[in-house]
């Protein structure tokens, strides 16, 4: 097989595997800020949602299986698994490293949502944040295709990300000042009636 074939895998996996993630994190944006319109969700939007990172999971696998058939660079279970280990680029494997271990804990409490409360869940989903910003570094910063119309796509997906983010902090921080606060306070005494003689 040409030397240049893993390589080229490893290229096209590493961004397929980030267009997935971009297009997964908008989609969920999308369906949590209700840009898409007020309608009730439909299941199969959130399935696409699922899929979406799932199908991110399939390629990171790709772009980094690859990497270790290739012989260009030296990337071994070691590399993959411990940041800065390896010799080509330390610190731009780095985020993808960091990018992997938040993936796995996104993916696996995300299937296994119905085993946790829902704060757990949802304390790793938010994880997709810093998750998106790791692997956009990561893909920025190590890519070889990385300097020409990818960081365009990169740079504006991560504006439309930063803006839909910014106002669902925004809804979620006015419907929390219209909810009254009632947990852990107690109710008034209810007075007694007063007896009437009438
Ligand atoms: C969520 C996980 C990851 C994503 C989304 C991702 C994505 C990407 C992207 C988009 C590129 C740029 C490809 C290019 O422009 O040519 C890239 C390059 C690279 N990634 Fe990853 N990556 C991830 C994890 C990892 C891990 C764990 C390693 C550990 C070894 C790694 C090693 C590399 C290397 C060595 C390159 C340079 C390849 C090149 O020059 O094209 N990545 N990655």
């Amino acid at each position: 097989m040409s030397e240049q074939f893993w390589w080229a895998v490893a290229r096209s996996g590493g961004i397929l595997a980030w267009v997935l993630l971009a297009a997964s994190v908008l989609w969920g944006l999308a369906l949590s800020t209700k840009v898409l319109g007020r309608h009730p969700r439909a299941n199969w939007l959130l399935d696409l949602h699922r899929f979406l990172g799932g199908l991110a999971v399939v390629f990171t696998g790709i772009h980094v299986l690859a990497l270790v058939f290739d012989s260009w660079v030296e990337i071994g279970i070691t590399q993959i698994l411990v940041p800065f280990t390896s010799d080509y680029r330390p610190g731009a494997v780095a985020w993808g490293v960091v990018a992997l271990y938040l993936l796995a804990a996104v993916e696996i409490t995300s299937l296994l949502r119905k085993h946790l409360s829902r704060r757990a869940w949802k304390a790793t989903h938010l994880a997709s944040f810093p998750l998106f910003a790791v692997a956009t570094l990561h893909g920025v910063l190590a890519g070889t295709d990385a300097d020409g119309p990818l960081v365009v796509i990169m740079t504006a997906t991560t504006a439309v990300v930063v803006g839909l983010t910014v106002l669902r902090i925004g809804q979620a921080r006015s419907k929390r000042a219209r909810t009254p606060v009632t947990r852990g306070r107690t109710r008034p005494p209810i007075e007694p009636r007063k007896m009437t003689n009438a």
